[in-house]
């Protein structure tokens, strides 16, 4: 080989070899057609693509990464596309999020394996975006992040629909006998017109939104559809972007300090985020080192106010806020609230930016002065129901049921609720607090997304649309309700979720942040000495999943995954 440009980086220790290793390092690349002045040292970009049939979510992720690898050539570097798990959340059974610490680890060896010098990191449907960021933390390359977009504004019979929270509103209208079937089958193809992500703020959009939040994509990365040529544009500027990135070695844990995920927590709470982001912004703070608790997130976040008018507690879809200026636009107006000296993978402060960002729109995004709701953000409950956290949305829930105590309705896990939630004879009234046990990260396992439990149709058709609902498990970000999630530690592990039973009255106080089951210690005790831990499953994945995985409040990453082991070239395959 000729004299490298510049033989520090990592893919020298492959492509910069004589002999025998060189050989067999080149040569088996050279049968996709590279030239041999491809190996000359300059930087080699990982594309990591969660392309999958099974995540349409992310169907368009093939041509996006055309368009990433123009980008990296056009500044002289040389792409690499390589797959990953990709997690599909509307078809993975039996929930997507059991598996995002799985693909975390697929992201971080297929990386660290490779002669990668920096990555590009394709993400869309809700758990791509956590597993693909987890997993290059543990690495810390040159990373950027390209989110795939949301898909164009769902739209049935002149009506907008938005992703998961037009479902979860039209099923309960069928429920209560409003739509029929026939509609009901109509609108499955009049809501997802597109490849894409969900439309509303739910989970993959509150995500792509972290990821420009945090520093770690372009400007513009949240909202920009994900068929409009402006995507690919985006992905184009981030493949020249990522090569100057590798030269001027901008790894992660640059970008990645406290101040971005402070911004985060604020941009979430601002944007009337998922409640999903809380585990994986834990999770992924663990893996690059950064100490941030489950509290922090009610301390930054909770007195913050909502400027984003979007279902699924406001009005418009992830297109509407695009043309009113995007996250770029959003953030300038909370700019008094953001830490404007975080750095960005463009090289540039979160501040330089937002500074000259325009907005088109002011009923989409409402100016700070005039909020959609004075203070959003995630809300940490605590109480003997919960000692390590519990987490809820007030902006999601309705505002008379923020102060209530009722008595338990118990669900011991979702096969339970499923048999007698319909049932006419189920005892429950509109002040009955609906439980539901044994949905965390051990007892689902996986950490399901069904604590926004449906409603008894008898309560239904009585005009009662929310109920005060607890649980270990989460929700999808497109839904809403009075619902307390993540309750920590959950049923399966021996909290006190599990000793619930029928009657038990249920105080929560969300301005107080108290969760609290009104029965004696000594009754719970009682209780306690009566109950038996679940079984670990027999093999396989969910066995190490099971007996690893931490709870709600550190973020559900496995326990021996938390931190990084860098970039380090391992020793030689042949
Ligand atoms: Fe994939 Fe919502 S189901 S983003
Ligand atoms: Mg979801």
């Amino acid at each position: 080989m000729g004299t490298p440009k510049k033989p520090v980086r990592r893919s020298h220790a492959w492509f910069g070899r004589e002999g025998k290793q060189g050989f067999y390092y080149r040569s088996w690349l050279k049968s996709a057609g590279h030239p041999h002045d491809m190996f000359d040292g300059r930087p080699v970009i990982g594309i990591c693509n969660t392309w999958s049939e099974l995540t349409p979510c992310n169907g368009h992720f093939r041509e996006l990464a055309e368009h990433v690898k123009r980008g990296v050539y056009e500044a002289g570097g040389f792409p690499l596309e390589f797959p990953v798990m990709s997690l599909g959340e509307t078809q993975t059974r039996p929930t997507a999020m059991l598996f995002r610490n799985l693909a975390s680890m697929d992201v971080e060896e297929s990386i660290r394996a490779n002669p990668i010098d920096g990555v590009v990191l394709l993400m869309g449907c809700d758990k791509t975006t956590p597993s693909l960021l987890m997993g290059a933390a543990s690495v810390d390359l040159p990373t950027i992040g390209v989110s795939g977009g949301p898909s164009l504004s769902g739209n049935l019979r002149g009506r907008p629909v938005g992703s998961g929270t037009g479902v979860i509103q039209m099923s309960e209208q069928v429920r209560a006998g409003e739509l029929t079937q026939e509609e009901f089958i109509e609108a499955e193809a009049c809501m997802q017109r597109s490849k894409g992500s969900c439309m509303t703020m739910g989970t993959a959009s509150t995500m792509a939104s972290m990821v420009e939040a945090l520093g770690l994509s372009l400007p513009e990365n949240a909202a920009i559809p994900a068929v409009d040529s402006r995507r690919y544009r985006l992905a184009r500027l981030s493949g020249r972007r990522i090569v100057q990135m590798v030269h001027e070695d901008l790894r992660m844990s640059r970008i990645l300090g406290r101040a971005a995920f402070d911004n985060a927590i604020r941009v979430n709470a601002a944007i009337g985020g998922s409640t999903n982001a809380v585990v994986h912004l834990l999770a992924l703070a663990g893996r690059i080192g950064i100490d941030l608790k489950l509290q922090d997130w009610d301390a930054i976040g909770s007195r913050l106010p909502c400027l984003l008018d979007l279902k699924p507690s406001g009005k418009y879809l992830m297109e509407d806020f695009f043309y009113a200026g995007g996250l770029p636009a959003l953030m300038r107006e909370i700019a008094p609230h953001l830490d404007l000296d975080a750095p960005t993978v463009n090289g540039r402060t979160l501040g330089d930016n937002i500074a000259d960002a325009p907005c088109w729109n002011r009923e989409v995004i409402r100016p700070l002065a005039e909020p959609v709701r004075p203070e959003a953000g995630i809300a940490v409950l605590r109480g003997n129901l919960a000692p390590d956290g519990a987490v809820i949305k007030p902006s999601a829930a309705s505002p008379h049921l923020l102060r209530h105590r009722g008595p338990a309705v118990v669900f011991e896990n979702i096969e339970d609720l499923h048999a007698r939630i319909d049932d006419e004879n189920l005892e429950v009234d509109e002040h009955s607090v609906m439980v539901l046990k044994n949905c965390g990260p051990r007892g689902y396992p996986g950490m399901a997304e069904v604590g926004n439990m449906p409603l008894p149709p008898k309560l239904l058709r009585r005009g009662v649309t929310d109920m005060v609902r607890i649980s270990d498990a989460r929700m999808s970000g497109t839904a809403y309700g009075t619902v307390v999630l993540h309750a920590s530690p959950e049923a399966a592990a021996g909290g006190a979720l599990a000793l619930v039973r029928n009657g038990d009255m249920i105080e929560l106080d969300v301005a107080a942040r108290r969760l609290h089951l009104d029965v004696s210690d000594e009754e719970l005790a009682r209780r306690r000495a009566g109950w038996t831990p679940p079984e670990a499953p027999a093999r396989g994945w969910q066995k190490l999943y099971f007996e690893h995985v931490q709870q709600a409040h550190l973020g559900a990453d496995l326990d021996f995954l938390v931190g990084g082991s860098g970039a380090d070239v391992p020793r030689d395959s042949h």
